[in-house]
């Protein structure tokens, strides 16, 4: 009988889906923290379950050739990433790997066509960071707790991120007295910060502060209310301009995302002539990328700041083919049911798109269904059901949206079955 606290010979033989080494000892799955295929040691087991178990490695016979130093100082504690102490090359091995297992074992797909993963800078990429405060203490959750790993550097936030977290410590150790919880810093082409605190007393030291001390912010807000400059910020997509406010979704890894919405965009064929559905469209940046080939475009969103965004959207960029709903969308696609459309997009979050959506796609027959995915699993539970109707899986491409996390971003092309 496998016991808690006691040690283990073992050989790590794969990694699960969060990246966690996967052993066996006797008939018990052992998930190992930071264990990495070929590692081969002794585990010292912390937790027992029914039909699993966990530890950490507590010494080697053996270490993995995928086995590098975390760079970041705070990786064994922070909850931010979790492949680090794994060679780059590896990662993509390991993402490209865990979609093929999905859409295997949950959608039963067994020849897809999975292009080889898409990335670029592997650091310094997130344009955006919430950043947990108590008390003095500002830094990120520890894995799996509420417990806060203080940080003074983030080597996957860019460095202008970085510059602010340093400022916002000084300020947090001065005033806070236990009023923040958290703090978000978006940068890419220009900075917002917004700050959610339990009253709204600081808000003029926390404008001054910020302004002193930082050039060239947009945007601050305090509790959803602005309290410096403007509701959004504007963001360059090659030629296009986009407004974003605080509350709305957009892509954290500005290069891989030019190059997805360059997928997605090849993806639609014979697009001058084409009429699109373009469902969970944020601020309408893919709508309006789309617009620009496409006969007409049709956005559904559920969060009122990204349409009020996707809508300004048009006018600054001069586009009259496309029309956003703000609603969700297992709904407002009923109004949609009768209508002639070509192609669906679709980029869902993480728990993707619910059977009775899946059912209304299918019923509205489009020739061409381009989904946009950032969870395999969901993923592959919602190809299964298209491809049972009419639907054929034609390829799959995976990006490093996230890397230094065991997250991946895949676009997906079907076409309806002749
Ligand atoms: C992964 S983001 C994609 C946004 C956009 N395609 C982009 O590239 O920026 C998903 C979007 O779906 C929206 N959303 C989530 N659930 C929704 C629902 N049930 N109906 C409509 N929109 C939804 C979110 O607010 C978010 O803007």
């Amino acid at each position: 009988m496998m016991e808690i606290n006691e040690k283990y010979k073992v050989k790590i033989t794969g990694q699960e889906n969060s990246g966690q080494g996967v052993s066996k000892i006797d008939d018990m799955i052992v998930f190992v923290e930071n264990g990495l295929p070929d590692d081969e040691g002794e585990v010292l087991i912390t937790e027992i379950k029914k039909n699993y178990a966990r530890g950490r490695m507590v010494s080697f016979n053996q270490t993995s050739s995928s086995k590098q130093e975390a760079p970041c100082p705070f990786y064994n504690e922070c909850g931010g990433c979790d492949l680090q102490h794994q060679l780059y090359k590896d990662q993509l091995a390991f993402k490209e790997d865990k979609i093929k297992t999905a859409l295997t074992r949950i959608g039963g797909f067994n020849n897809v066509l999975i292009n080889k993963i898409i990335f670029d800078e592997q650091f310094y990429y997130r344009n955006k960071v919430t950043l947990k405060v108590d008390g003095e203490q500002l830094g990120f959750y520890k894995r799996n707790t509420n417990e806060i790993v203080e940080i003074d550097n983030c080597i996957i936030s860019n460095e202008k991120i970085n510059e602010i977290i340093k400022m916002l410590k000084t300020f947090v150790r001065h005033y806070n007295k236990n009023n923040f919880k958290s703090i978000m810093i978006r940068y890419s082409d220009a900075l917002m910060i917004s700050v959610d605190s339990r009253n709204d007393k600081l808000s003029s030291e926390l404008v001054a502060f910020l302004i002193n001390k930082i050039s060239n912010i947009k945007s601050i807000s305090l509790n959803n209310k602005i309290i410096y400059g403007e509701n959004y910020i504007e963001e360059k997509i090659d030629n296009l301009t986009f407004k974003l406010s605080p509350t709305s979704f957009y892509q954290v890894n500005i290069n891989v995302m030019k190059k997805l919405y360059c997928k997605t965009i090849e993806y639609v064929t014979k697009i001058e002539n084409k009429t699109i559905l373009d469902l969970y469209c944020g601020i309408g940046t893919i709508s309006i990328l789309l617009a620009n080939h496409a006969k007409s475009v049709v956005g559904i969103e559920m969060v009122k700041s990204a349409v009020d965004n996707a809508i300004d959207n048009l006018a600054i960029n001069g586009i009259n083919n496309v029309m956003f709903i703000h609603g969700k969308v297992e709904k407002s696609l009923d109004l949609l049911e009768e209508e002639t459309v070509d192609t669906i997009v679709m980029d869902p979050p993480r728990n993707g798109v619910d059977k009775k959506t899946l059912d209304t796609i299918i019923k509205i027959n489009p020739q061409q269904i381009v989904y946009i995915s950032c969870n395999p699993a969901t993923l592959a539970r919602d190809l299964k059901i298209l491809s049972e109707h009419k639907y054929e899986l034609v390829e799959v491409t995976p990006f490093d949206m996230f890397p230094q996390t065991n997250h991946v971003e895949c676009v997906v092309l079907l076409y309806k079955k002749s």
